[in-house]
């Protein structure tokens, strides 16, 4: 739920952040959900917290590969002490927990409120007849990390997303009580629906009255509502209201222009409750034969795969970290996500409505297999419309996803439950349609080698039962699934970054990217990189993560990332990158070899290769490209020679400047420059921000690179680089994007990989002035200043 909407803002609900002084500890205490228990030993510690982020690598963790080696394995507890408010004793008090990894319990003063065994979905708990209204009441939380590994990936520990306690009257909207939906959308006008769902907890019935006005980013309303109901007493009803917005602006991924709903519910012309919902207007439509169309203008989805890990912040949910990673790839180009493969937070949720991202909201991996096997049949529906009901009011979310590379592909008791979960989509949400990712890994053995009829054969029994077939990694076969189902638009859920599917990760490969394929057909939507951001997880050690990302842990962007933005961005741009087989790469086992791009580097400091013949390549979307070496110009090429992308370039290389030109119309309208460093002589410190909030979550990410005397990145640097804070602040984490290093991630030092890395400074709660100082041996130091106020 959207609690703070700029230029609204709630007068009645109360909505308590809950993040602050919890008290912690791992080991199991069953004596922990007394109050009485004696914590007074425990550390105490703000949520978002990632107990296993904390912890040393273990190359010998049980399955530790699909946690990053970092343990998980145990009970913990968490405990939080309060007093109510005055103005809340009379009320009704619920908690409300974003996400607790994982299989958490919940004890409200001694109490048992329940368990919830999924870690990514949101739940609450009515506290009302269990609190002391005139003492201390305590919250105890256990998690149970000792079952076996949830994900193929890193979920991390605890209660890593936030919390918030909501204090209303009796008489109220409901838990995700809204819906609205925009079934007419023009630029003239824009029909908007508001169903609300009020719950009177009282015994006798109560005659409500529901308004809901609509306001704009500015704070005008441009629409108002009003409808009745008379909800039963301990029940709820639905009261609907129909409200005409004039000439609206319409929200894309272009433009993402936002409204919200803001509702409140009256009895006897008392207000007694009032709520926000996020509204952005838009129409999708999707058309079997034309595809994708926002607001009537035809869209692929540039998208990328995202797992929830914030690389050395670990699973701690922090809107800045995730802000920073989205605007990354904004930057280049890319106008969607996809949630794999879980629900996230939902406030990465109201960035991507925010920054113009359409999103894919996925509910499962595998259904039945791991931690979850066991729990699918009786939580599946739950955990689904936990999904649904929170998320349906996002403008940013064009589909659902019921599953992931689901194993038993195409048997019965498969295709079943696949009715099962879409149906359940539609009744709850029938504005969007519903996909579930089939790969081809999940078939029988004897498909797998069975013929291309065949394997069409197969994937129509699934295909007829979704709405929009998505694909992973299965291009060779679009023409063939589309003959076969010709009102069908497919949708490439996971693309390699570089090469082209082959549709098995065992077979070879072919150096055509996989966007030519979206582009080629317009039933075909659009496709989704596997991955948009390294990963924790999922690797075999020394490899501590997936290292396919189009950037890296730390935000980074790797030079194949240049490849997709030229495919992607209409902004011209040129970028030189050097084949260069000497780099090191993550650990990349055969199986994932099609995954990876060809090793690049883009710097132009090469002495190993001196008086030898380099491959380059220039991504770019301009017409021509000029390569000028030192003051010479080298060649000119034209993309029209090259419709694979890869504008190839072989020269000798010598230490001094190369040079990009990118021209359109003979203009030039981008460069791009790579110089030979020389000897490492400093650090350079690069702050995304200076000035940060003073509320102890705003974060600064300072990119801290070894440079020469000019300034010129040392791209070989590996130096051991230690950092000091001065200031309430923290030093969050640090990362230098090698998954391969068993370096800490919370550490006040870090070396050098590809010669920088990154330290993540978090405010303090005071304002002030933070100094973060960077020094090494051999190196000039250098220093930064982040004002917090
Ligand atoms: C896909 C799967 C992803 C990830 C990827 C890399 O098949 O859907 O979750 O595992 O492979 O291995």
């Amino acid at each position: 739920m959207t609690v703070v909407a700029s230029k609204v803002s709630l007068q009645h609900r109360r909505v308590i952040p809950f993040d602050t002084d919890w008290l912690f500890t791992k080991g199991n205490y069953a004596g922990a959900k007394n109050p009485g228990f004696d914590d007074s030993r425990w550390r105490r510690l703000d949520v978002p917290h990632d107990w296993s982020i904390e912890e040393a690598f273990d190359p010998e963790m049980e399955h530790g590969g699909s946690h990053a080696y970092l343990p998980r394995w145990t009970v913990a507890w968490y405990r939080k002490k309060f007093t109510l408010d005055e103005a809340d004793q009379a009320r009704r008090i619920v908690i409300e927990f974003d996400g607790v990894h994982n299989n958490s319990e919940v004890w409200i003063n001694g109490h048992y409120l329940g368990s919830r065994p999924y870690g990514y979905v949101p739940f609450q708990y009515d506290l009302t007849p269990y609190l002391h209204r005139d003492g201390e009441n305590v919250l105890s939380v256990k998690v149970d990390n000792t079952v076996m590994p949830p994900d193929r990936w890193y979920s991390g520990s605890g209660i890593y997303r936030h919390v918030r306690l909501l204090s209303t009257d009796p008489v109220q909207v409901a838990q995700w009580g809204t819906y609205i939906t925009t079934p007419q959308v023009s630029e003239a006008s824009a029909k908007v629906v508001i169903r609300t769902n009020v719950r009177n907890g009282y015994a006798e019935a109560k005659a409500c009255t529901v308004t809901t006005e609509i306001v704009d980013a500015d704070g005008a309303v441009v629409g108002r509502g009003e409808s009745k109901a008379v909800v039963p007493g301990g029940e709820t009803a639905e009261s609907a209201q129909e409200i005409r917005v004039e000439t609206p602006k319409r929200w894309s991924p272009e433009q993402p222009s936002l409204y919200h709903a803001y509702t409140t519910v009256a009895v006897d012309g008392q207000v007694t409750d009032d709520y926000i919902t996020p509204l952005g207007i838009r129409e999708i439509r999707f058309d079997s034969r034309e595809g994708f169309f926002v607001n009537g203008v035809g869209t692929k989805l540039k998208g990328v795969c995202i797992h929830h890990d914030l690389g050395c912040l670990g699973a701690a949910y922090n809107d800045r970290a995730m802000e920073r990673r989205l605007a990354v790839l904004k930057e280049m180009g890319c106008n969607a996500v996809r949630f794999a493969h879980n629900p996230m937070t939902a406030e990465l949720l109201d960035l991507c409505d925010r920054m113009g991202f359409l999103v894919v909201d996925e509910a499962f991996d595998k259904w039945k297999s791991l931690y979850y096997a066991e729990l699918f049949d009786e939580w599946w529906q739950a955990d689904l419309e936990a999904m649904l009901l929170r998320d349906r009011n996002h403008p940013s979310i064009f589909l659902w996803s019921v599953g992931n590379e689901v194993e038993q592909q195409g048997q019965d008791s498969m295709l079943e439950m696949l009715d099962l979960l879409v149906k359940h989509c539609h009744t709850v949400d029938p504005t969007r349609p519903v996909t579930c990712a089939l790969e081809p890994h999940n078939w029988p053995m004897s498909l797998r080698s069975g013929t291309v009829e065949e394997k069409v054969a197969h994937t129509r029994k699934l295909a007829e039962r979704v709405d929009i077939l998505g694909l992973n990694y299965q291009e060779q076969w679009y023409e063939q699934y589309r003959e076969a189902m010709p009102d069908t638009l497919i949708l490439g859920t996971e693309t390699f970054p570089f090469y082209r599917g082959k549709g098995s990760r065992v077979k070879g490969y072919e150096p055509v990217n996989p966007w030519f394929d979206v582009v080629k057909h317009d039933y075909v939507i659009g496709q989704f990189v596997w991955a948009g951001i390294d990963y924790l997880g999922e690797s075999a050690y020394p490899s501590k993560g997936w290292s396919s990302g189009l950037i890296d842990t730390c935000g980074f962007r790797k030079p194949v990332s240049y490849l997709q933005e030229s495919l992607w961005s209409e902004e011209p741009m040129v970028q030189i990158a050097v084949f260069d087989d000497t780099l090191e790469q993550g650990h990349t086992p055969q199986w994932t070899k099609h995954w990876m791009s060809p090793p690049m580097a883009s710097h132009w400091t090469f002495p190993h290769y001196e008086g030898r013949l380099l491959r380059l390549v220039t991504f770019t979307n301009c017409e021509s490209v000029e390569l000028v070496v030192g003051d010479e110009s080298y060649e000119e090429k034209r993309l029209a020679d090259h419709p694979d992308r890869l504008m190839v370039w072989h020269l000798p290389y010598a230490p001094g400047r190369v040079k990009a030109v990118g021209r359109i119309g003979g203009r030039i309208v981008c460069t791009h420059e790579l110089v030979t460093a020389g000897e490492a002589r400093q650090l350079t410190l690069q702050a995304d921000r200076t000035r940060l909030a003073a509320d102890g979550i705003d974060l600064a990410h300072v990119e801290v690179i070894v440079t020469d005397e000019q300034g010129v990145p040392v791209p070989g640097a590996k130096h051991a680089i230690s950092f000091s804070l001065e200031g309430e602040g923290t030093i969050l984490g640090v990362d230098n994007g090698d998954l391969n290093s068993d370096e800490p991630y919370k550490a006040n030092a870090r070396s050098a990989y590809h010669g920088r890395c990154l330290v993540v400074v978090q405010a303090g709660k005071q304002a002030g002035t933070l100094r973060l100082t960077a020094s090494a041996e051999g190196l000039e130091a250098a220093a930064v200043t982040i004002v917090c106020e």
